[in-house]
């Protein structure tokens, strides 16, 4: 089946909210006297707001109102980072494949795990560069479960075959590849591995090369 449509994932695809998201981690772990390092993080990527609490809590146990607290925290300090957000934090080539898709009549969605990533596009000027948005609020279980992906396919009127899903974190290249998309992984080898194709980012990236690179049976 040809590729109808293009589902990207946001923090570290199209913009690097991934280090805000850690920044903020990080400095919640310091008041709370918790070792947390760049690479705890990783384990984070994609991973929503509450379920990554809980890895940088690494089994310490809260109460749901103290937990509820620390994640408003983390998230007050994320919202100071993302409110000085302005169209010139796309990563390098993200803006240019989205109009290039969607010139070629291609249909695009976010799928992001996101809570804020509507407020992200707005500040980055791309809102109305998307057919269809799958947020933090749009599915129960998050990635690595493929319903935040299968959930804007719906969107888009498309099967998963039909799809291409851009991610830059392990458990969303896992969502997926469960959901039966075709995935295009950004970033290293040992985090995007299983993905279909593997690109370090999405500068001079053109659309006809990337097809061509993809197993789609036509
Ligand atoms: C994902 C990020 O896009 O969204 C994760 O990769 C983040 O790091 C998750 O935890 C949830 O984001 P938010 O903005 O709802 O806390
Ligand atoms: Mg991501």
């Amino acid at each position: 089946m040809p590729i109808k449509g293009f589902i990207f994932d946001l923090d570290g695809v199209l913009t690097d909210t991934a280090e805000y998201h850690y920044r903020a981690w990080k400095r919640l772990a310091d008041e709370l006297d918790i070792p947390f390092t760049r690479a705890d993080n990783e384990a984070l990527r994609g991973i929503s707001r509450r379920e990554s609490l809980l890895l940088l809590l690494k089994g310490r146990a809260y109460p749901e109102e103290t937990l509820r607290k620390l994640m408003e925290r983390k998230n007050g300090y994320y919202l100071g980072y993302i409110r000085e957000m302005t169209p010139q934090d796309m990563l390098p080539g993200a803006r240019e494949l989205l109009i290039e898709i969607r010139n070629a009549g291609l249909k695009t969605a976010l799928g992001s795990a996101s809570k804020n990533a509507r407020e992200v596009i707005e500040r980055l000027g791309i809102a109305e560069l998307f057919d269809a948005v799958a947020d933090g609020y749009s599915v129960t279980r998050q990635k690595p479960a493929p319903d935040l992906f299968l959930h804007a396919a719906t969107l888009l009127g498309l099967s998963p075959t039909e799809c291409v899903v851009v991610e830059d974190a392990t458990a969303g290249v896992e969502a997926a590849l469960t959901g039966g998309f075709y995935v295009i992984g950004i970033g290293p080898q040992e985090r995007v591995g299983k993905a279909h194709v593997i690109l370090p980012d999405l500068s001079k990236v053109r659309l006809d090369q990337l097809l061509a690179r993809l197993p789609v049976s036509v």
